[in-house]
């Protein structure tokens, strides 16, 4: 299995290009279920879940080849199996997505449920609900979600929760529903909104993403598009995160700034100095930074998934943090192993009480989840001496190349078996 061996102490210095969403590119993947001309998708990361979702996909019948500029092409012509099995969904519980799509093109769908994971329950009920307003008879068995409908009708559909998948999966079914469909309560997440507009040019007719109203009024077919996935916010976050906490100057490339404001405050507020353009951002921060407290909730408040960034910037930060985290019950896996750095921190409920510590010390820790790998390379990246990150198999699930970026950012770091 593979590891990172980190030298920490170098503050990361230089350029780098940020590249597409994981989480924009799985659902746009998905998308060319619910038209049988092509859907090529550009800016598709090199990532372990990206290749899990094309096994997916053409373990269903879908043609999936590479164009010259790299472009991803898929051609759902014909559906062969509309099957998401369990071995599958077990690695990579964004395979739900397929059940949407597969009951709008097929009229029926055989998803294995997800069961929980490392970040806490996650169940699908809002999904399974939207899809039943739509029309869809749903039941479970041998731990199966099997679905069908003739033909999916629109509805008014307000979510108990806001679910960033949970709106993808309806708004893909209704796009192809007979009638308008109005989802209230719907996830603002950018990624949302970049499948929406993968769906427009798609021909679907969906308004109001980026908002908690999404109107999909439903069409009878989707044809062929050509579609550049957004860039990935998260790993954007990140690389800044572990610029800051490195005492660093950075510059990242091929980046969305207009959708990081939280994240932006939180660097600034921590006294780094950002500055940004249509299409990059730049960081510098000089020597020690200061505690902040952040609190996670749905876009456009503090992401979840750069929560575990925060706790290990905040681990040698001047001052106490409070680091609350509100999306997912069980999203504090890293504390225990950053702790095995040195940093100084407890958790109580929901809320990482993080006091700064003068230095952290290099040790080998473990990966647990993805993001909670990634505060585990921020904190090898500041502590004194050797880290070793064990099960990296996570990190490359959602980070592409990590180790080769921060090495051309001037990091030492590298992949060992
Ligand atoms: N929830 C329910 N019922 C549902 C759906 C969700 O109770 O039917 C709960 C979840 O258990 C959780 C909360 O609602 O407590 C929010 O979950 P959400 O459904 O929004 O999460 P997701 O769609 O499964 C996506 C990202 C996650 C990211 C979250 C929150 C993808 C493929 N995954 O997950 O990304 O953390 O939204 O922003 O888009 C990651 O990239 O590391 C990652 C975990």
């Amino acid at each position: 299995m593979d590891r990172l061996l980190i030298e920490g102490g170098v503050p990361l210095s230089g350029e780098a290009r940020v590249s597409g969403a994981k989480n924009a590119t799985l659902p746009i993947l998905c998308a060319a279920l619910l038209t049988e001309e092509p859907l090529t998708v550009t800016n598709v990361p090199h990532l372990r879940d990206v290749t899990t979702m094309l096994n997916l996909l053409a373990q269903m019948g879908v043609a999936i080849s590479m164009d010259e500029q790299l472009g991803v092409e898929l051609v759902a012509a014909r559906i062969a199996s509309p099957v998401a099995p369990y071995e599958l969904v077990r690695t990579m519980r964004a395979s739900v997505l397929v059940l949407g799509p597969l009951i709008a093109r097929c009229g029926e769908a055989r998803v294995s449920l997800p069961g929980g994971c490392a970040i806490g329950l996650r169940p699908v009920d809002q999904h399974l609900k939207g899809l039943q307003a739509l029309g869809a008879t749903i039941s479970i068995e041998h731990g199966y979600m099997l679905a069908r409908a003739k033909r999916l009708r629109s509805a008014h559909i307000c979510m108990d929760l806001v679910t960033v998948t949970g709106t993808e999966n309806l708004m893909m079914a209704a796009a192809l529903a007979d009638g308008t469909t109005v989802l209230e309560n719907a996830a603002r997440e950018p990624e949302v909104v970049d499948l929406a507009n993968c769906l427009n040019a798609m021909g679907a007719k969906v308004q109001g993403a980026g908002s908690d109203i999404i109107t999909i009024e439903g069409v009878t077919r989707l044809h062929g598009a050509r579609y550049r996935a957004m860039a990935d916010r998260i790993e954007t976050g990140t690389f800044l995160a572990a610029a800051a906490a490195t005492g660093g100057s950075i510059t990242l490339r091929d980046v969305r700034p207009d959708i990081l404001d939280a994240v932006l405050d939180k660097l600034r507020e921590a006294g780094a100095h950002v500055t940004s353009g249509p299409d990059w951002i730049a960081l510098e921060a000089n020597g020690a930074l200061n505690a902040v407290n952040v609190r996670t909730a749905p876009y456009p408040a503090f992401p979840t998934d750069m929560q575990a960034q925060f706790v290990a910037l905040n681990s040698v930060a001047r001052g106490t943090a409070l680091v609350t985290e509100t999306v997912f019950e069980n999203r504090f896996m890293h504390v225990q192993e950053l702790k095995r750095l040195g940093a100084d921190i407890e958790v109580e409920g929901n809320t990482a009480v993080v006091k700064g510590v003068g230095h952290l010390d290099g040790a080998s820790v473990m990966a647990t989840d993805l993001r909670a790998s990634a505060s585990l390379v921020l904190g090898g990246l500041i502590a004194r001496g050797t880290t070793t990150v064990d099960r990296v198999y996570h990190l490359d699930r959602g980070y592409e190349r990590i180790e080769e970026k921060l090495s051309r950012l001037g990091a030492r770091i590298r992949r060992a078996r």
